[in-house]
């Protein structure tokens, strides 16, 4: 088997346990030496376009057993060509990183757990069909709820397929979820001891967004084989601070099953 350097079957174990904790001195932290914390949402510039998203009283999705939803989650990998409304892809953002409260600066509860509250993704939106939205990479805004236009792409459904090694299904999405990580965020609090965590925190995030499909008749399914260079450069993040953890692209699926 080929090694990989700074990896070995040792060390990869060793991530999936929590022996880390008795390693770190938390007292180390930049939480601990009183730094301030990294912004819990990424900045917008002055003139970028904002679309503000539908609010939850307003949305016309329908209501689904929690049961169902359920027992019904599989990974969906043919789309039809429908379109999401803005109502539907509001509830999806929302399901899966929508703000439940404001603490204090450093600290919002959403609708996914996280590890000492840090939330280190963004998500990121590659729009094919969308209701009234032009096709192009946008980013949900949780604290505003509303998405930002990052940039346009020509000809994004073949750049995700080969983003992600082929997976034609991307590119055949209604819309594909892409979230980074920015590891200060959980660093911050966590030093050495952020990194099974932050994988953790994901798993949540793309299961929300699993069962969220389920109630308004569409389907996804989870990546985590992708190209880290060109997803990266798809969004213009620097794959070093930030840069892509998981994606998820989303359809709406056919009732035959
Ligand atoms: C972490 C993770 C990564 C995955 N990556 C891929 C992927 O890159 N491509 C893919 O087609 N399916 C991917 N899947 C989906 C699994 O293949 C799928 O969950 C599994 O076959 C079980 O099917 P089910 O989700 O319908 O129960 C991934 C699932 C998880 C949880």
């Amino acid at each position: 088997m080929k090694r990989i350097p700074n990896i070995s079957t040792e060390s990869g174990r060793y991530f999936l346990t929590d022996r880390i904790r008795e390693e770190v001195d938390f007292r180390g932290t930049l939480q601990s030496r009183g730094v301030r914390p990294p912004p819990i949402q990424k900045p917008v510039s002055l003139d970028s376009t904002i679309i503000r998203l539908p609010d939850p009283e307003s949305w016309a999705v329908p209501q689904c057993e929690l049961q169902s939803a359920i027992a019904n989650r599989e990974s969906h990998r043919r789309f039809t060509a429908d379109s999401l409304s803005l109502d539907e892809l509001a509830f999806l953002l929302w399901s899966t990183q929508g703000v439940r409260e404001e603490l204090h600066e450093a600290a919002v509860l959403r609708t996914v757990p996280s590890a000492g509250c840090r939330h280190p993704f963004e998500t990121y939106l590659a729009i094919n069909r969308v209701e009234g939205i032009e096709s192009g990479i946008y980013r949900y805004l949780p604290l505003d709820h509303s998405i930002v236009l990052e940039r346009d792409i020509n000809n994004l459904p073949a750049y995700l397929t080969a983003a992600t090694h082929g997976q034609s299904f991307a590119g055949q999405a209604a819309v594909t979820f892409i979230w980074t990580v920015i590891p200060t965020r959980t660093e911050w609090r966590y030093a050495e001891a952020s990194y099974k965590v932050i994988a953790l925190d994901a798993g949540h995030v793309c299961q929300n967004l699993y069962l969220a499909c389920e109630a308004i008749g569409a389907g996804t399914c989870a990546i985590a084989a992708y190209n880290q260079t060109l997803a990266d450069d798809l969004l213009g993040v620097d794959g070093v601070d930030e840069f892509v953890i998981y994606m998820a692209p989303v359809g709406k699926v056919s009732k035959i099953r």
